[in-house]
Protein backbone atom coordinates (compact mmCIF):
# COMPACT_ATOMS: atom_id res chain seq x y z
CA UNK A 1 0.00 0.00 0.00
CA UNK A 2 1.35 3.88 -0.37
CA UNK A 3 2.48 5.79 2.22
CA UNK A 4 1.90 3.39 4.76
CA UNK A 5 3.74 2.76 8.15
CA UNK A 6 3.46 1.49 11.44
CA UNK A 7 3.81 2.53 15.44
CA UNK A 8 3.20 -0.18 17.42
CA UNK A 9 3.05 0.62 21.08
CA UNK A 10 5.11 -1.81 23.65
CA UNK A 11 6.47 0.20 26.55
CA UNK A 12 3.02 -0.78 28.81
CA UNK A 13 4.41 -3.50 31.46
CA UNK A 14 0.89 -5.18 31.70
CA UNK A 15 0.71 -4.85 35.63
CA UNK A 16 -2.55 -7.53 35.35
CA UNK A 17 -0.02 -10.17 33.88
CA UNK A 18 1.80 -10.45 37.31
CA UNK A 19 5.32 -10.64 35.82
CA UNK A 20 8.87 -9.80 35.75
CA UNK A 21 8.68 -9.26 31.83
CA UNK A 22 6.79 -6.64 29.74
CA UNK A 23 3.66 -7.56 28.43
CA UNK A 24 3.98 -8.18 25.36
CA UNK A 25 6.70 -10.52 25.27
CA UNK A 26 4.80 -13.32 26.47
CA UNK A 27 4.65 -16.04 24.25
CA UNK A 28 1.53 -17.72 22.30
CA UNK A 29 2.14 -20.70 20.41
CA UNK A 30 6.00 -20.00 21.02
CA UNK A 31 6.19 -16.61 19.75
CA UNK A 32 6.17 -13.32 21.59
CA UNK A 33 2.48 -11.64 21.18
CA UNK A 34 4.63 -8.75 19.89
CA UNK A 35 5.89 -9.97 16.98
CA UNK A 36 2.24 -11.37 15.19
CA UNK A 37 1.38 -7.94 15.76
CA UNK A 38 4.77 -6.55 13.98
CA UNK A 39 4.20 -9.33 11.20
CA UNK A 40 0.39 -8.48 10.51
CA UNK A 41 1.36 -4.90 10.15
CA UNK A 42 4.14 -6.05 7.34
CA UNK A 43 1.67 -8.28 5.93
CA UNK A 44 -1.10 -5.00 5.62
CA UNK A 45 1.67 -3.28 3.95
CA UNK A 46 3.24 -1.01 6.06
CA UNK A 47 6.88 -0.25 4.76
CA UNK A 48 8.86 0.56 8.20
CA UNK A 49 7.21 -0.52 11.64
CA UNK A 50 8.61 1.76 14.69
CA UNK A 51 7.77 -0.03 17.86
CA UNK A 52 7.78 2.28 21.24
CA UNK A 53 9.39 0.10 23.84
CA UNK A 54 10.05 1.62 27.60
CA UNK A 55 9.23 -0.91 30.77
CA UNK A 56 11.64 -3.37 30.48
CA UNK A 57 12.35 -2.43 26.58
CA UNK A 58 15.67 -4.26 26.44
CA UNK A 59 14.32 -7.30 26.77
CA UNK A 60 11.69 -6.30 24.23
CA UNK A 61 14.64 -5.41 21.27
CA UNK A 62 16.38 -8.61 22.16
CA UNK A 63 13.77 -10.79 22.26
CA UNK A 64 12.70 -9.57 18.73
CA UNK A 65 15.79 -9.67 17.11
CA UNK A 66 14.93 -7.78 14.22
CA UNK A 67 16.19 -4.66 12.37
CA UNK A 68 12.97 -1.87 13.54
CA UNK A 69 13.25 1.71 14.64
CA UNK A 70 12.58 1.65 18.25
CA UNK A 71 12.04 4.41 19.85
CA UNK A 72 12.26 4.83 23.77
CA UNK A 73 9.33 6.33 26.00
CA UNK A 74 11.24 6.28 29.18
CA UNK A 75 8.12 7.14 31.29
CA UNK A 76 4.55 5.63 30.72
CA UNK A 77 2.29 8.85 30.46
CA UNK A 78 -0.68 7.12 27.94
CA UNK A 79 -1.01 5.83 24.74
CA UNK A 80 -0.91 9.75 23.22
CA UNK A 81 2.16 10.33 24.88
CA UNK A 82 3.67 7.45 23.25
CA UNK A 83 2.61 7.78 19.76
CA UNK A 84 3.97 11.52 20.11
CA UNK A 85 7.90 10.14 21.44
CA UNK A 86 7.95 8.34 18.05
CA UNK A 87 8.14 12.40 16.63
CA UNK A 88 11.56 12.25 15.57
CA UNK A 89 11.03 9.36 12.81
CA UNK A 90 7.30 10.41 12.28
CA UNK A 91 8.26 13.81 11.26
CA UNK A 92 9.92 12.43 8.20
CA UNK A 93 7.40 10.43 6.71
CA UNK A 94 4.16 11.26 4.94
CA UNK A 95 0.92 9.70 4.37
CA UNK A 96 -0.67 7.39 6.57
CA UNK A 97 0.27 5.46 9.72
CA UNK A 98 -1.14 2.56 11.49
CA UNK A 99 -1.14 2.93 15.37
CA UNK A 100 -1.51 -0.76 17.29
CA UNK A 101 -1.43 -2.08 19.97
CA UNK A 102 1.45 -4.88 20.80
CA UNK A 103 -1.05 -6.99 22.62
CA UNK A 104 -3.38 -8.07 20.25
CA UNK A 105 -1.97 -10.87 18.63
CA UNK A 106 -4.80 -12.08 16.86
CA UNK A 107 -5.66 -9.22 14.47
CA UNK A 108 -5.30 -10.28 11.11
CA UNK A 109 -3.84 -8.14 7.68
CA UNK A 110 -6.77 -8.39 5.96
CA UNK A 111 -8.62 -6.28 8.87
CA UNK A 112 -5.70 -3.39 8.81
CA UNK A 113 -6.46 -3.26 5.19
CA UNK A 114 -9.78 -2.97 5.21
CA UNK A 115 -9.43 0.12 7.55
CA UNK A 116 -6.62 1.48 5.89
CA UNK A 117 -9.51 1.28 2.40
CA UNK A 118 -12.89 2.64 5.08
CA UNK A 119 -10.45 5.45 5.97
CA UNK A 120 -9.11 6.21 2.60
CA UNK A 121 -12.45 5.72 0.60
CA UNK A 122 -13.94 8.52 3.09
CA UNK A 123 -11.59 10.78 2.73
CA UNK A 124 -11.08 10.99 6.34
CA UNK A 125 -7.68 11.86 8.56
CA UNK A 126 -8.23 9.23 10.96
CA UNK A 127 -10.42 6.19 11.40
CA UNK A 128 -10.57 3.34 14.49
CA UNK A 129 -11.86 0.17 14.43
CA UNK A 130 -14.44 -0.80 16.52
CA UNK A 131 -16.61 -3.74 17.07
CA UNK A 132 -19.00 -4.78 19.79
CA UNK A 133 -18.87 -6.95 22.24
CA UNK A 134 -21.31 -8.52 25.06
CA UNK A 135 -19.27 -6.67 27.83
CA UNK A 136 -17.73 -3.29 26.88
CA UNK A 137 -16.17 -2.79 30.49
CA UNK A 138 -12.36 -1.99 30.46
CA UNK A 139 -12.86 -0.82 26.87
CA UNK A 140 -13.01 2.96 25.52
CA UNK A 141 -16.81 3.34 24.27
CA UNK A 142 -17.07 4.73 20.68
CA UNK A 143 -19.32 7.93 21.40
CA UNK A 144 -21.51 9.05 17.98
CA UNK A 145 -23.28 11.98 16.77
CA UNK A 146 -27.15 11.98 15.98
CA UNK A 147 -26.36 11.44 12.31
CA UNK A 148 -24.39 8.08 13.25
CA UNK A 149 -20.74 10.13 13.04
CA UNK A 150 -18.65 8.94 15.59
CA UNK A 151 -17.93 12.15 18.10
CA UNK A 152 -15.54 10.71 20.37
CA UNK A 153 -14.04 8.00 22.39
CA UNK A 154 -14.52 7.72 25.54
CA UNK A 155 -12.49 5.57 28.50
CA UNK A 156 -14.38 3.35 30.48
CA UNK A 157 -12.62 5.03 33.78
CA UNK A 158 -13.87 8.29 32.47
CA UNK A 159 -17.42 7.26 31.29
CA UNK A 160 -20.55 8.69 32.21
CA UNK A 161 -23.74 5.91 33.10
CA UNK A 162 -25.18 6.22 29.38
CA UNK A 163 -21.41 5.97 27.78
CA UNK A 164 -20.56 2.66 29.95
CA UNK A 165 -24.07 1.06 28.46
CA UNK A 166 -22.41 1.31 24.59
CA UNK A 167 -21.15 -1.70 23.32
CA UNK A 168 -19.45 -0.54 20.55
CA UNK A 169 -15.61 -0.15 21.77
CA UNK A 170 -12.61 0.97 20.48
CA UNK A 171 -10.02 -1.99 19.21
CA UNK A 172 -6.87 0.06 19.78
CA UNK A 173 -6.49 -0.46 16.33
CA UNK A 174 -6.13 2.85 14.41
CA UNK A 175 -4.94 4.32 10.60
CA UNK A 176 -3.90 8.58 10.96
CA UNK A 177 -2.77 10.75 8.63
CA UNK A 178 0.39 11.56 10.13
CA UNK A 179 0.96 15.32 9.68
CA UNK A 180 -2.72 16.17 11.51
CA UNK A 181 -2.16 13.73 14.25
CA UNK A 182 1.21 14.57 15.36
CA UNK A 183 -0.28 18.68 15.67
CA UNK A 184 -3.21 16.83 17.82
CA UNK A 185 -1.65 14.80 19.72
CA UNK A 186 0.13 18.30 20.67
CA UNK A 187 -2.78 19.37 22.31
CA UNK A 188 -3.79 16.52 24.22
CA UNK A 189 -3.72 17.00 28.16
CA UNK A 190 -3.98 14.59 30.90
CA UNK A 191 -7.18 15.64 32.58
CA UNK A 192 -8.51 12.70 32.71
CA UNK A 193 -9.69 9.91 35.29
CA UNK A 194 -6.11 8.20 35.52
CA UNK A 195 -4.17 11.64 34.46
CA UNK A 196 -2.79 10.02 30.97
CA UNK A 197 -2.28 11.54 27.87
CA UNK A 198 -5.09 9.38 25.64
CA UNK A 199 -4.09 8.72 21.64
CA UNK A 200 -8.12 8.36 21.92
CA UNK A 201 -8.53 12.02 22.78
CA UNK A 202 -7.37 13.08 18.67
CA UNK A 203 -10.89 11.96 17.80
CA UNK A 204 -12.49 14.67 19.71
CA UNK A 205 -9.43 17.02 18.48
CA UNK A 206 -10.52 16.49 15.07
CA UNK A 207 -13.92 16.41 15.25
CA UNK A 208 -13.39 19.70 16.91
CA UNK A 209 -11.71 21.08 14.08
CA UNK A 210 -14.58 19.64 11.61
CA UNK A 211 -11.92 17.09 10.31
CA UNK A 212 -13.67 13.79 8.78
CA UNK A 213 -12.87 10.56 10.48
CA UNK A 214 -14.31 7.21 10.13
CA UNK A 215 -15.07 4.14 12.31
CA UNK A 216 -15.30 0.53 10.50
CA UNK A 217 -17.05 -1.70 12.73
CA UNK A 218 -15.52 -5.45 12.61
CA UNK A 219 -17.69 -8.20 13.68
CA UNK A 220 -14.93 -10.27 14.44
CA UNK A 221 -14.40 -9.63 18.15
CA UNK A 222 -11.75 -12.65 18.91
CA UNK A 223 -9.38 -10.76 16.27
CA UNK A 224 -8.74 -8.23 18.77
CA UNK A 225 -8.32 -10.01 21.82
CA UNK A 226 -6.09 -8.56 23.85
CA UNK A 227 -4.85 -10.55 27.07
CA UNK A 228 -3.99 -8.47 29.78
CA UNK A 229 -3.77 -11.35 32.72
CA UNK A 230 -2.60 -15.27 32.70
CA UNK A 231 -6.45 -16.16 31.65
CA UNK A 232 -6.92 -14.37 28.35
CA UNK A 233 -3.48 -15.32 27.50
CA UNK A 234 -4.24 -18.81 27.80
CA UNK A 235 -7.36 -18.24 26.26
CA UNK A 236 -6.25 -16.36 23.40
CA UNK A 237 -3.47 -19.48 23.05
CA UNK A 238 -5.93 -21.54 22.66
CA UNK A 239 -8.10 -19.96 20.11
CA UNK A 240 -5.43 -19.31 17.69
CA UNK A 241 -4.33 -22.98 18.29
CA UNK A 242 -7.63 -23.82 17.18
CA UNK A 243 -6.97 -21.90 14.29
CA UNK A 244 -4.13 -23.34 13.17
CA UNK A 245 -4.70 -26.68 13.65
CA UNK A 246 -8.18 -26.33 11.66
CA UNK A 247 -6.54 -25.03 8.87
CA UNK A 248 -3.75 -27.30 8.73
CA UNK A 249 -6.21 -30.67 8.75
CA UNK A 250 -8.39 -28.66 5.91
CA UNK A 251 -4.74 -28.81 3.98
CA UNK A 252 -4.37 -32.69 4.55
CA UNK A 253 -2.33 -32.97 7.72
CA UNK A 254 -4.04 -35.26 10.51
CA UNK A 255 -4.32 -34.03 13.95
CA UNK A 256 -4.91 -36.56 16.04
CA UNK A 257 -5.76 -34.55 18.89
CA UNK A 258 -6.08 -30.66 18.40
CA UNK A 259 -6.31 -29.77 21.76
CA UNK A 260 -3.10 -30.65 22.73
CA UNK A 261 -1.66 -30.17 19.67
CA UNK A 262 0.52 -26.40 19.53
CA UNK A 263 1.86 -25.72 16.33
CA UNK A 264 3.32 -21.97 15.86
CA UNK A 265 1.64 -19.58 13.04
CA UNK A 266 5.40 -20.08 10.78
CA UNK A 267 5.36 -23.67 10.72
CA UNK A 268 4.42 -25.36 7.39
CA UNK A 269 3.80 -29.13 7.29
CA UNK A 270 3.01 -31.40 4.41
CA UNK A 271 0.02 -33.35 3.40
CA UNK A 272 -0.27 -36.88 4.76
CA UNK A 273 1.99 -36.04 8.35
CA UNK A 274 0.09 -37.10 10.77
CA UNK A 275 0.85 -35.53 14.42
CA UNK A 276 0.31 -36.91 17.66
CA UNK A 277 -1.00 -35.54 20.78
CA UNK A 278 1.42 -33.61 23.56
CA UNK A 279 3.56 -32.30 20.37
CA UNK A 280 5.03 -28.81 20.32
CA UNK A 281 5.94 -27.57 17.06
CA UNK A 282 7.37 -23.76 16.91
CA UNK A 283 9.46 -21.10 14.96
CA UNK A 284 10.22 -21.22 11.47
CA UNK A 285 9.57 -25.20 10.92
CA UNK A 286 9.00 -27.01 7.69
CA UNK A 287 8.03 -30.39 7.65
CA UNK A 288 6.88 -32.58 4.33
CA UNK A 289 4.85 -34.95 3.64
CA UNK A 290 3.95 -38.14 5.09
CA UNK A 291 5.95 -37.67 8.18
CA UNK A 292 4.66 -38.95 12.14
CA UNK A 293 5.23 -36.54 14.26
CA UNK A 294 4.86 -37.44 18.21
CA UNK A 295 3.63 -38.36 20.59
CA UNK A 296 5.21 -35.70 22.92
CA UNK A 297 7.84 -34.66 20.76
CA UNK A 298 8.87 -30.80 19.98
CA UNK A 299 10.27 -29.53 17.07
CA UNK A 300 11.73 -25.75 17.30
CA UNK A 301 13.44 -23.88 14.14
CA UNK A 302 14.24 -27.00 11.85
CA UNK A 303 13.41 -28.84 8.48
CA UNK A 304 12.31 -32.46 8.67
CA UNK A 305 11.97 -33.97 5.13
CA UNK A 306 9.36 -36.59 3.85
CA UNK A 307 8.62 -39.85 5.56
CA UNK A 308 10.51 -39.23 8.60
CA UNK A 309 9.00 -40.56 12.17
CA UNK A 310 9.58 -38.32 15.04
CA UNK A 311 8.85 -39.80 18.65
CA UNK A 312 8.87 -38.95 22.32
CA UNK A 313 11.88 -36.45 21.45
CA UNK A 314 13.24 -32.95 20.67
CA UNK A 315 14.54 -31.18 17.60
CA UNK A 316 15.73 -27.99 17.58
CA UNK A 317 17.73 -26.10 14.98
CA UNK A 318 18.18 -29.10 12.75
CA UNK A 319 17.68 -30.64 9.39
CA UNK A 320 16.30 -33.87 9.27
CA UNK A 321 16.55 -36.14 5.91
CA UNK A 322 13.81 -37.99 4.04
CA UNK A 323 13.48 -41.42 5.68
CA UNK A 324 15.20 -40.96 8.91
CA UNK A 325 13.64 -42.85 12.20
CA UNK A 326 14.22 -40.16 15.60
CA UNK A 327 13.66 -41.60 18.79
CA UNK A 328 12.11 -42.25 21.41
CA UNK A 329 13.50 -39.93 23.55
CA UNK A 330 16.05 -38.55 21.32
CA UNK A 331 17.63 -34.75 21.47
CA UNK A 332 18.75 -33.21 18.52
CA UNK A 333 20.42 -29.77 18.75
CA UNK A 334 21.40 -27.25 16.59
CA UNK A 335 23.23 -27.60 13.61
CA UNK A 336 22.80 -31.18 12.95
CA UNK A 337 22.07 -32.00 9.57
CA UNK A 338 21.19 -35.96 8.20
CA UNK A 339 20.80 -37.42 5.09
CA UNK A 340 18.69 -40.22 3.84
CA UNK A 341 17.42 -43.13 5.92
CA UNK A 342 19.17 -42.43 9.10
CA UNK A 343 18.24 -43.72 12.24
CA UNK A 344 18.77 -41.44 15.48
CA UNK A 345 17.64 -44.13 18.39
CA UNK A 346 16.99 -43.62 22.18
CA UNK A 347 18.58 -41.38 23.98
CA UNK A 348 20.87 -40.27 21.98
CA UNK A 349 22.26 -36.74 21.85
CA UNK A 350 23.16 -34.90 18.70
CA UNK A 351 24.60 -31.56 17.92
CA UNK A 352 26.29 -29.48 15.39
CA UNK A 353 27.15 -32.78 13.61
CA UNK A 354 26.28 -34.92 9.92
CA UNK A 355 25.07 -38.20 9.43
CA UNK A 356 25.32 -39.48 6.25
CA UNK A 357 22.88 -41.73 4.38
CA UNK A 358 22.46 -44.92 6.00
CA UNK A 359 24.00 -44.41 9.05
CA UNK A 360 22.61 -45.21 12.18
CA UNK A 361 23.07 -44.07 15.69
CA UNK A 362 20.96 -46.24 17.17
CA UNK A 363 21.44 -46.46 21.72
CA UNK A 364 22.77 -44.05 24.43
CA UNK A 365 25.21 -41.98 22.44
CA UNK A 366 26.95 -38.55 22.55
CA UNK A 367 27.97 -36.97 18.58
CA UNK A 368 28.56 -33.41 19.16
CA UNK A 369 30.91 -31.25 16.52
CA UNK A 370 31.25 -34.59 13.64
CA UNK A 371 30.69 -35.60 10.23
CA UNK A 372 30.08 -39.52 10.10
CA UNK A 373 30.03 -40.56 5.78
CA UNK A 374 27.48 -42.67 4.61
CA UNK A 375 26.91 -46.26 6.07
CA UNK A 376 28.30 -45.84 9.37
CA UNK A 377 27.12 -47.16 12.33
CA UNK A 378 28.17 -46.40 16.23
CA UNK A 379 27.76 -48.85 18.69
CA UNK A 380 25.47 -48.63 22.13
CA UNK A 381 27.06 -45.78 24.47
CA UNK A 382 29.73 -44.24 22.09
CA UNK A 383 30.49 -41.02 22.79
CA UNK A 384 32.81 -37.97 20.91
CA UNK A 385 34.47 -36.67 23.58
CA UNK A 386 34.54 -32.80 21.64
CA UNK A 387 35.42 -31.05 24.68
CA UNK A 388 39.00 -30.16 26.28
CA UNK A 389 37.42 -28.05 29.43
CA UNK A 390 38.79 -25.26 26.38
CA UNK A 391 38.07 -25.44 22.94
CA UNK A 392 35.59 -28.02 21.14
CA UNK A 393 37.22 -30.44 18.16
CA UNK A 394 35.51 -32.52 15.05
CA UNK A 395 35.44 -35.69 14.67
CA UNK A 396 35.51 -37.42 11.50
CA UNK A 397 34.24 -40.54 10.94
CA UNK A 398 34.41 -42.19 7.11
CA UNK A 399 32.15 -44.04 5.11
CA UNK A 400 31.30 -47.88 6.40
CA UNK A 401 33.18 -47.06 9.41
CA UNK A 402 31.76 -49.65 12.69
CA UNK A 403 32.33 -48.29 15.57
CA UNK A 404 32.12 -50.96 18.69
CA UNK A 405 29.95 -50.23 21.59
CA UNK A 406 30.74 -48.17 24.39
CA UNK A 407 33.49 -46.26 22.52
CA UNK A 408 35.06 -43.21 23.27
CA UNK A 409 36.04 -41.20 20.16
CA UNK A 410 38.53 -38.36 21.80
CA UNK A 411 38.39 -35.01 19.27
CA UNK A 412 40.23 -34.19 17.08
CA UNK A 413 40.25 -37.41 15.95
CA UNK A 414 39.48 -39.28 12.25
CA UNK A 415 38.10 -43.06 11.44
CA UNK A 416 39.03 -44.29 8.21
CA UNK A 417 36.74 -45.86 5.26
CA UNK A 418 36.00 -49.05 6.97
CA UNK A 419 37.93 -48.93 10.04
CA UNK A 420 36.47 -51.28 13.29
CA UNK A 421 36.99 -49.41 16.21
CA UNK A 422 36.98 -52.10 19.26
CA UNK A 423 33.95 -52.01 21.56
CA UNK A 424 35.00 -50.26 24.69
CA UNK A 425 38.34 -48.20 23.16
CA UNK A 426 39.19 -44.99 23.95
CA UNK A 427 40.62 -43.56 20.92
CA UNK A 428 42.72 -40.46 20.83
CA UNK A 429 45.10 -41.63 17.42
CA UNK A 430 43.73 -41.08 13.81
CA UNK A 431 42.44 -44.94 13.08
CA UNK A 432 43.58 -45.95 9.04
CA UNK A 433 41.09 -46.80 6.15
CA UNK A 434 40.01 -50.80 6.71
CA UNK A 435 42.53 -51.47 10.16
CA UNK A 436 40.94 -52.60 13.32
CA UNK A 437 41.41 -50.05 16.40
CA UNK A 438 41.63 -51.79 20.15
CA UNK A 439 42.33 -49.51 22.67
CA UNK A 440 41.84 -51.40 26.48
CA UNK A 441 43.49 -53.15 28.13
CA UNK A 442 43.35 -57.11 27.70
CA UNK A 443 41.17 -59.69 29.21
CA UNK A 444 43.09 -62.13 31.61
CA UNK A 445 41.93 -65.68 32.81
CA UNK A 446 42.84 -66.94 36.26
CA UNK A 447 41.53 -70.77 36.41
CA UNK A 448 39.83 -72.30 38.77
CA UNK A 449 38.28 -69.08 40.75
CA UNK A 450 36.05 -70.42 43.25
CA UNK A 451 32.38 -68.40 42.74
CA UNK A 452 31.97 -65.97 45.69
CA UNK A 453 29.01 -67.01 45.80
CA UNK A 454 29.48 -70.61 47.14
CA UNK A 455 32.24 -69.49 49.76
CA UNK A 456 30.48 -69.64 53.54
CA UNK A 457 29.66 -66.27 55.21
CA UNK A 458 31.56 -64.94 57.75
C1 LIG B 1 -6.63 1.26 25.28
C2 LIG B 1 -7.53 2.37 24.73
C3 LIG B 1 -8.97 1.93 24.84
C4 LIG B 1 -9.16 0.64 24.08
C5 LIG B 1 -8.20 -0.42 24.56
C6 LIG B 1 -8.25 -1.61 23.63
C7 LIG B 1 -6.39 4.49 25.19
C8 LIG B 1 -6.36 5.70 26.02
N1 LIG B 1 -7.33 3.61 25.47
O1 LIG B 1 -6.91 1.14 26.67
O2 LIG B 1 -9.82 2.93 24.30
O3 LIG B 1 -10.50 0.18 24.21
O4 LIG B 1 -6.84 0.06 24.56
O5 LIG B 1 -7.49 -2.68 24.15
O6 LIG B 1 -5.57 4.37 24.28
N2 LIG B 1 1.32 1.88 26.10
C9 LIG B 1 2.51 2.52 25.90
N3 LIG B 1 2.81 3.63 26.62
C10 LIG B 1 1.94 4.16 27.53
C11 LIG B 1 0.71 3.50 27.74
C12 LIG B 1 0.41 2.36 27.00
O7 LIG B 1 3.33 2.07 25.08
O8 LIG B 1 2.28 5.17 28.14
C13 LIG B 1 1.01 0.67 25.32
C14 LIG B 1 0.83 -0.58 26.13
O9 LIG B 1 2.06 -1.30 26.23
C15 LIG B 1 -0.20 -1.36 25.33
C16 LIG B 1 -1.01 -0.29 24.63
O10 LIG B 1 -0.22 0.89 24.66
O11 LIG B 1 0.42 -2.19 24.36
C17 LIG B 1 -2.38 -0.05 25.25
O12 LIG B 1 -2.21 0.40 26.58
P1 LIG B 1 -3.20 -0.05 27.74
O13 LIG B 1 -2.73 0.56 29.00
O14 LIG B 1 -3.38 -1.52 27.71
O15 LIG B 1 -4.55 0.67 27.29
P2 LIG B 1 -6.01 0.27 27.70
O16 LIG B 1 -6.31 0.82 29.05
O17 LIG B 1 -6.23 -1.18 27.47
MG1 LIG C 1 -4.97 -2.94 27.22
Amino acid sequence: MANLNAVILAAGQGTRMKSAYPKVIHKILGQPMLKYVIDSAGKAGAASIIVVVGFKGEQVIQCLNEDLHYVWQREQLGTGHAVLTAEPVLSGLDGDLLVLYGDTPLLEPDTIKALVAAKRSRGAVAAVLTTEVEDPSGYGRIVRDSRGNIAAIIEDKDATPEQKAIKEVNTGVYCFEIKPLLKALKSLTPGNAQGEYYLTDVFKIFVGQGLPIAAFLTDEAEQVMGPNDRLQLAATENYLKHKINTALMKQGVTVADPDYTYIGPQVKIGRDTVILPGTFIFGNTVIGENCVIGPHSRVQDSIIEDNTEISFSQVNGAHIGPDNSVGPFANIRPGTVSERRVKIGDFVELKNSKIGSGSKVPHLSYIGDAQLGENVNIGAGTITCNYDGVNKHRTTINNGAFIGSNANLVAPVVIGEEATVAAGSTITKNVPDKSLAVCRSRQQIIDDWPSLRKRPRK
